[in-house]
């Protein structure tokens, strides 16, 4: 198939394109490049050894999408574009809106006038804000606000989303659920690259274990969790590029939305990955347990990942140890990321 992916460039765009072209798909990137780099772009050539079709073009030009639409017969389209930073998003929640918004809409327009109707549109674990209970399944209910921003935008499009496939148009949309995404390429050569500060807990670990922070703060320990710290459920970036594949080769019916969760189904706390870091690397990462919990934190977050197993045959395959020593054989091959 000819796949159009939008945040091609990006952190799980990157892993995905390699992962569709390794099972046979022909792809065309789009991506404005606001929080990437092409050397991303490259170096997954490299590893696939075969160029890719890039357009740096910012999706909320809906001319600019019509003629990638008309030059290439696109079958289906993964729509990785959007702003992700939690944080930013509460300080500046228009930029959020607009961005993740508009673009999600004119992506959608300019697929419909083309007669493009398969979407597989990267949602996230957010859309189910504080879960009554872990692990959480796809039916649980979604609040109608969570809390931030950012979070706002996958529950808006989420809905926006279901009620295009109620139309009754032809449309099979996928939304997949990622719980956290972490690690890097086992080549070691494309991985997460953060522009600034990173906000998230693996990218931090890893710049403190280079040398290039001093030292990580875990926020809060008085969680009701079994070493007071955060449970996530942290999922190997390869294992959830090969969800996309997955969701692609088993598509959603015509008028179908179907909302699957991308996880391991086991939570993994702050500490037990600091652990899991330093032994994957052999560095000691050193870090200051504060009483302080991050705002709009949460306890605990995994994922209920049967239905993946059930629809699309999908299991998250690698370990959080294989996450560390991948997260770190990227961080040390490129201690300054894609940027030399
Ligand atoms: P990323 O920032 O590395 O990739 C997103 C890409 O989209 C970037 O390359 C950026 O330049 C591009 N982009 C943004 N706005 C654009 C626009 N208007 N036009 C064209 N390109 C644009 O982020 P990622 O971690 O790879 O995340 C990919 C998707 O998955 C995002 O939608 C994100 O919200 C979602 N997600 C990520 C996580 C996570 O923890 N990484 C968790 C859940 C969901
Ligand atoms: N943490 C620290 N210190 C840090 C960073 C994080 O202790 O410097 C802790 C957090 O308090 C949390 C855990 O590490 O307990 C994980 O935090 P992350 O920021 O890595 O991940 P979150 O679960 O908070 O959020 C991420 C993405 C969101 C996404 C969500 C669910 O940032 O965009 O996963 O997919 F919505």
């Amino acid at each position: 198939m000819n796949i159009l992916v939008t945040g091609g460039a990006g952190y799980i765009g990157s892993h995905t394109v390699i992962e569709l072209i390794n099972n046979g798909h022909d792809v065309i990137i789009i991506d404005n490049l606001s929080n990437s780099c092409k050397e991303a772009v490259t170096r997954a050539e490299r590893i696939i050894g075969e160029a890719l079709t890039f357009y740096e073009k910012d999706i909320r030009d809906k001319q600019a999408l019509e003629k990638v639409f008309s030059k290439h017969q696109i079958d289906g389209v993964i729509h990785f574009a959007g702003l992700k930073a939690v944080g930013e998003s509460v300080k500046m929640p228009l930029k959020y809106y607009n961005n993740n918004l508009i673009s999600t809409i004119s992506l959608l327009e300019v697929m419909e006038s083309h007669n493009v109707k398969q979407l597989v549109f990267s949602s996230s674990a957010t859309v189910y804000g504080d879960p009554a209970s872990v692990p959480i399944k796809e039916s649980a209910t979604l609040p109608a606000k969570v809390t931030n921003p950012y979070g706002q935008t996958k529950l808006v499009i989420e809905t926006m989303l279901m009620d295009l496939a109620i139309t009754n148009n032809n449309w099979q949309i996928t939304a997949l659920r990622y719980f956290n995404p972490i690690g890097a390429h086992e080549s070691g050569t494309i991985g997460e690259d953060p522009s600034d500060i990173p906000n998230n807990l693996m990218p931090y670990v890893s710049q403190v274990a280079i040398g290039k922070l001093k030292e990580l703060s875990v926020f809060g320990s008085d969680y009701p969790t079994r070493d007071g710290t955060g449970v996530r459920d942290y999922i190997h970036v390869t294992d959830l590029a090969k969800a996309h594949v997955a969701a692609l080769s088993t598509p959603a019916s015509l008028n179908e939305y179907r909302a699957i969760n991308v996880g391991t189904g086991k939570g993994t706390s702050v500490l037990e990955l600091i652990s899991a870091f330093e032994q994957a690397s052999g560095v000691k990462v050193p870090y200051k347990i504060t009483g302080r919990r991050r705002p709009g934190d949460i306890a605990a977050c995994y994922a209920d990942p049967s239905l993946a197993h059930s629809i699309l045959g999908w299991r998250a395959q690698k370990t959080i140890e294989d996450a560390c020593a991948d997260s770190w054989r990227w961080q040390s091959a490129n201690p300054n990321g894609y940027r030399g």
